[in-house]
């Protein structure tokens, strides 16, 4: 199909709009805003190495080194999204406090939290990166007042989000967006500098033969998981039955994009290797709004022990473990979680074999 035949973002969004006669609009040109920040993002990344990129800069509030490009695209998403009066807030991996919106500008009503972009360490090697959103709505009392906003204002399960989505700057430049109705895929065709709906009505195949996870951590891993995995790695000699494939490209967005596309399950889970760090991932920003898209596509995610959106967040910043993908899966490594690792290794001859014993 030409570009010219297929729905741009806007036309989508205000089709979603038309749903709800008493929309105002405003998130609409909230998520606007933020596909604007997505395409200037992408067109610095895609400089690579003649933009200075990959160039390293401070360890920023999470204790990792910060590239020039996070702090870039920090910016960028700041100021493509705080004039328009829609947002009371905003928070972001790169900001140890909240972002006020400046005087100059109206307050709105809604919160946007963002990973301006994940997986940066892939940055210097020309991978996938991408940029990850959150938006909820302020608490009623921040709406009235127009009061600076504070960290507990933001808070909220992941349940209570009202769009969440990422732009993935790989081969192609991709918008992937949930507003509570399915999710919906886009690509920017450079030729029209517009996100194009591509992908429709994304679904998760239920069934995978692929999981991903960073095996390097394998002996910090609790028993639940380490079982999965090692019953994965069986595969049709073991109790699944069948043989997995392995991917880890350590970019957590680009991931969750493949399993979106093509099914999978991705694991980051609780592990032992640093007691004061619940997970690797960070809960408002990365795991709620991607475990937000894999479930409106029919995919599950958990803590491992809990539904990950019924999660109550307790700092902005919080760490937290992660599973999502094929729904089948998920509920399995849950089931392990609630119940009593077996002794017995998965099989004697897997067991003497294994890559992780
Ligand atoms: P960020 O670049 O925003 O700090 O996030 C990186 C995350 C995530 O994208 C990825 O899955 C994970 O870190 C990679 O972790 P390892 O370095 O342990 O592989
Ligand atoms: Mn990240
Ligand atoms: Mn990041």
């Amino acid at each position: 199909m030409l570009a010219n035949h297929r729905s741009t973002l806007t036309q989508y969004l205000i089709e979603q709009r038309r749903r709800y006669p008493q929309a105002s609009g405003e998130l609409n040109g909230l998520i606007l805003d933020v596909a604007i920040a997505c395409k200037a993002i992408a067109g610095t990344v895609a400089l690579g190495e003649l933009g200075g990129n990959a160039r390293s800069l401070e360890v920023n509030v999470q204790g990792e080194v910060q590239k020039a490009l996070d702090v870039l695209a920090n910016e960028v998403f700041m100021r493509r999204c705080e004039w328009s009066g829609q947002l009371a807030g905003m928070a972001s991996e790169e900001m140890e406090a909240p972002h006020q919106i400046p005087d100059a500008y109206p307050r709105g009503k809604y919160l946007l939290v963002f990973d301006p972009l994940d997986g940066s360490s892939n940055i210097d090697v020309n991978l996938t990166v991408g940029s990850i959103f959150s938006i909820l709505r302020a608490p009623a009392d921040v709406i009235e007042s127009g009061r600076d906003v504070t960290e507990a204002d933001f808070l909220q399960p992941g349940a209570a989000q009202v769009a969440a989505g990422y732009a993935l700057y790989g081969p192609s430049t991709m918008f992937m967006l949930t507003v509570g109705n399915g999710v919906a895929g886009f690509t920017l065709d450079p030729a029209v500098g517009e996100f194009m709906l591509t992908h429709p009505d994304v679904h998760v195949p239920e069934e995978t033969r692929e999981f991903a996870i960073n095996a390097s951590n394998s002996r910090f891993w609790e028993p639940p998981v380490k079982r999965y995995v090692d019953e994965c790695l069986a595969g049709a000699t073991g109790p699944r039955g069948k043989d997995f494939n392995m991917r880890w490209i350590a970019s957590m967005v680009a991931e969750a994009h493949r399993i979106l596309m093509r099914g999978g399950v991705f694991l980051y889970p609780r592990d032992t290797k640093d007691l004061a760090k619940a997970g690797r991932l960070r809960l408002l920003y990365e795991t709620n709004p991607i475990g937000w898209l894999i479930e409106q596509a029919g995919g599950r995610v958990s803590t491992g022990r809990q539904p990950m959106l019924g999660v109550r967040p307790t700092a902005l910043h919080q760490r937290i473990g992660c599973v999502f993908g094929s729904r089948a899966e998920v509920e399995r490594i849950e089931r392990y979680h609630h119940e009593p690792t077996p002794e017995v290794p998965v099989s004697p001859l897997f067991a003497e074999r294994s890559l992780f014993r």
